[in-house]
């Protein structure tokens, strides 16, 4: 069989990355073209959580391709570790929901009687139980779900692991230039302009997070990717005082090994408005508090935000553009695109070198928009 074709990848978030190296592991020549620096968007204003089940036990697409990723990661970080020596982090204490309400208690304990929910060890812990497993969770707190399943990752130090391997593997980096149009030649997908220049290859993959929507505006049929912009928060955690993820009503928190606890994120249309603001972070903070009184010192060490990819499904978009060949996609993961890496470049790599992906993207394909 005769070698794989070049792959130009447009954007080098971690869907980028972690496409590229899968792609040059099957033994593609990529190029990866990144207006910005590696990592510089949505991948590094993440938080890095790894929750499949989010915030419900229903099976369904999305869900199982949430799982299958999340399946992916232990061999992920450990391959990620040989092939670079970098650590990104994983940590596997899992998350507590603390529920308020004794309405919130019932409707966690029937979520816990679900087939899948049962598989994944999910469990409702009473009255002292709570803190016994936590004991800065806020004592109003009448019990918590515990979801072991759930995992988190420095995503930073992730998205550069796999820019490593990636360039390990002989994958090229264009840092700084802007692709402003992908080139079709008799219907297909022939390379891009970046930067005033025409890269050529056999196939192009889009993986521009919020910005795919303006550049596949190009292609005469623009994908309605839009940026959800996320406001965030760290605080020192030195010494630490939560061993788990905690998730509220309205935020999240997520202890880091490296000393840092990260509250999430605000989840606003404003367009590519870059601010953190007064509002988000006032109204992160008081959640926060509510959940975990005792954070009420710890210093805040910085404020970010970030713009997530969002389709008015809220549902990712991958795989080959219709009607043109050597063209696909792989972006709008909105708010799980560190969970969805290792599956989105498994897919990806699928898709562009054996021409057959082993999950169904039917629900995913960018045609649901393009008709
Ligand atoms: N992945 C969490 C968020 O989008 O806030």
């Amino acid at each position: 069989m005769a070698p794989p074709g070049p792959v130009v990848i447009v954007g080098a978030g971690i869907i980028g990355c972690a496409s590229a190296y899968e792609l040059a592991k099957a033994g593609c020549a990529v190029t990866v073209i990144e207006r910005d620096t590696v990592g510089s968007e949505a991948s590094s204003a993440a938080a890095g959580m790894l929750a499949p089940l989010g915030e419900s036990t229903r099976s369904d697409p999305f869900q199982e391709l949430a799982l299958a990723s999340w399946r992916l990661y232990p061999d992920t970080v450990a391959e990620l570790r040989a092939v670079t020596g970098v650590d990104v982090e994983y940590t596997t204490t899992g998350t507590l929901h603390p529920l308020f309400t004794a309405e919130d208690v019932r409707a966690a304990g029937a979520r816990c009687n679900s087939p899948l929910a049962k598989q994944m060890g999910l469990a409702l812990l009473e009255g002292q139980e709570v803190f016994e497993r936590e004991p800065a969770i806020s004592k109003k707190a009448r019990a918590a779900l515990f979801v072991p399943g759930d995992h988190w990752v420095n995503n930073q130090r992730l998205t550069v692991a796999y820019a490593q391997a990636a360039a390990a593997r002989g994958v090229t980096f264009r840092l700084g230039a802007r692709v402003g149009e992908v080139m079709l030649e008799r219907g297909r997908g022939v390379g891009v302009v970046a930067g005033g220049e025409r890269v050529r290859a056999d196939a192009v993959l889009i993986t521009a997070g919020a910005w795919s929507g303006e550049l596949t505006a190009s292609l005469g049929s623009r994908l309605p990717v839009e940026p959800a912009r996320g406001q965030m928060l760290a605080l020192s955690h030195v010494p630490p005082l939560l061993k788990h993820c905690i998730h509220g009503a309205d935020v999240y928190l997520v202890p880091r090994p490296s000393g840092e606890l990260l509250i999430g994120a605000t989840v606003e249309r404003v367009g590519f408005v870059r601010a953190v603001t007064p509002e988000g972070i006032g109204s992160l903070i008081r959640s926060a508090l509510e959940v975990v009184p005792d954070l009420a010192d710890r210093p805040i060490t910085r404020t970010w935000c970030g713009f997530r990819p969002w389709a008015p499904d809220s549902l990712p978009i991958l795989g080959p553009w219709p009607g043109v060949p050597g063209l696909a996609v792989a972006t709008a993961h909105f708010r799980n695109g560190i969970l969805l890496a290792p599956i989105t470049a498994r897919l990806m790599k699928e898709v562009l070198v054996d021409g057959k992906p082993s999950l169904d993207l039917a629900p995913f394909l960018p045609d649901r928009f393009l008709k």
